[in-house]
């Protein structure tokens, strides 16, 4: 087995003969050029180990030959050969990108022991070379399998959140249909829970809120009555007035309604407006007793949508509903007792569009 490709640049024929004998007894392949031109052709052609190059070589300067061959192999590994009565040139070759250095005349021990750990460093720097190759081959393929999984999770989420937009649409479409069969089971109240949820909306629009927040209301508004599927039906089409444990279970409709939709955690805010819909601004209404703000702003603008519809339309106890006049002045009366007065001066500005 060679133990290294070796190349000789010397211009000196004694030395050089002296060199390849030395080498050659120690296993390597050796390749004398007599001249720079010749050297770097040869190493052009082929792939060498080492370089002994004499730094007194006269044909050409012997940096520009050290730079060609760092050009066509970077980790070849130069030693420069020195006159020992030219040790200034010893700097400037390493500064040169040289690793090492011998004397010549060449001592047999010497240039034995710098080409053996020439060749170490040679292995080392190929290894290292090998290591990076790969270490950037791996890169590259992972980088690849990174955006490859990045698009995955994205089409993954995509569809997800796809699901989980129709699996709400599903939800929300069959809780409203049945919000609208119980408005539908008595014909005093058909359609009462749509003309809440255009004249919320018509206010909720004209108080600036944002669209999530009007989204919010709207759903509320279609659903705030949900809760009277629990109520008898002699209680919701009795044409006398109620007797109070027949109010009673009319009032628990907004707890009810709250407990049905309670499972669907992303109807939070719905909810809550369900569950505060018959709450009063002085605080005596139900479920709670909430006073003022402590009520949520969609349900003080349903307490007065809710009741303007309900005065406007015929009811069992009253088949004869009030002009649009009386329940406007009703609702006047009640600013700042059952009604928030904001909400009622928003009222007052937008009824005629009801
Ligand atoms: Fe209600
Ligand atoms: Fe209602």
């Amino acid at each position: 087995m060679i133990a290294g490709r070796i190349i000789i640049i010397d211009s000196d024929e004694r030395n050089n003969n002296l060199m390849k004998i030395i080498l050659a007894n120690r296993g390597y392949d050796v390749t004398i050029s007599f001249n720079g031109k010749q050297g770097v052709d040869t190493f052009g052609i082929n792939k060498f180990d080492i370089v002994y190059l004499a730094m007194n070589v006269r044909d050409m300067d012997p940096l520009y030959i050290i730079r060609e061959f760092k050009k066509r192999d970077l980790d070849v590994v130069i030693i420069a050969l020195i006159p020992v009565d030219n040790v200034h040139l010893i700097q400037e070759a390493l500064s040169q990108g040289v690793y090492d250095y011998a004397t010549k005349p060449p001592k047999p021990e010497e240039i034995y022991f710098t080409t053996k750990r020439a060749i170490i460093q040679r292995r080392y720097l190929l290894n290292n070379r090998f290591a990076i190759k790969s270490l950037d081959e791996r890169n590259i393929s992972l980088q690849k399998q990174n955006i490859m999984l990045a698009k995955r999770i994205g089409e993954s989420t995509r569809n997800l959140t796809q699901l989980y937009d129709d699996l709400r649409e599903t939800y929300m479409r069959t809780i409203k249909a049945l919000a609208q069969a119980i408005d539908a089971r008595d014909h005093y109240t058909h359609s009462h829970s749509e003309n809440v949820t255009r004249y919320s909306d018509i206010i909720a629009s004209e108080m600036n809120l944002d669209t999530q927040k009007r989204e919010e209301i709207t759903d509320a508004c279609q659903l705030h009555d949900l809760g009277k599927i629990g109520v008898h039906d002699y209680i919701l089409v009795k044409p006398g007035k109620l007797t109070p444990e027949e109010f009673e279970e009319v009032k628990l409709h907004a707890l009810k309604g709250a407990q049905i939709l309670e499972p669907l955690a992303f109807l939070e805010g719905v909810i809550r407006i369900v569950k505060q819909h018959h709450e009063r601004y002085d605080g005596k209404g139900y479920p709670f007793g909430l006073k003022g703000e402590q009520i949520d702003l969609g349900a003080r603008i349903m307490a007065v949508t809710d009741t303007y519809d309900a005065m406007t339309s015929a009811r069992p106890y009253r088949t004869t509903p009030l002009s649009k006049k009386e329940t406007i002045e009703e609702i006047k009366k009640g600013s700042g007792a059952q009604f928030d007065p904001e909400v009622v001066k928003v009222f007052l500005k937008v009824v005629d569009r009801f």
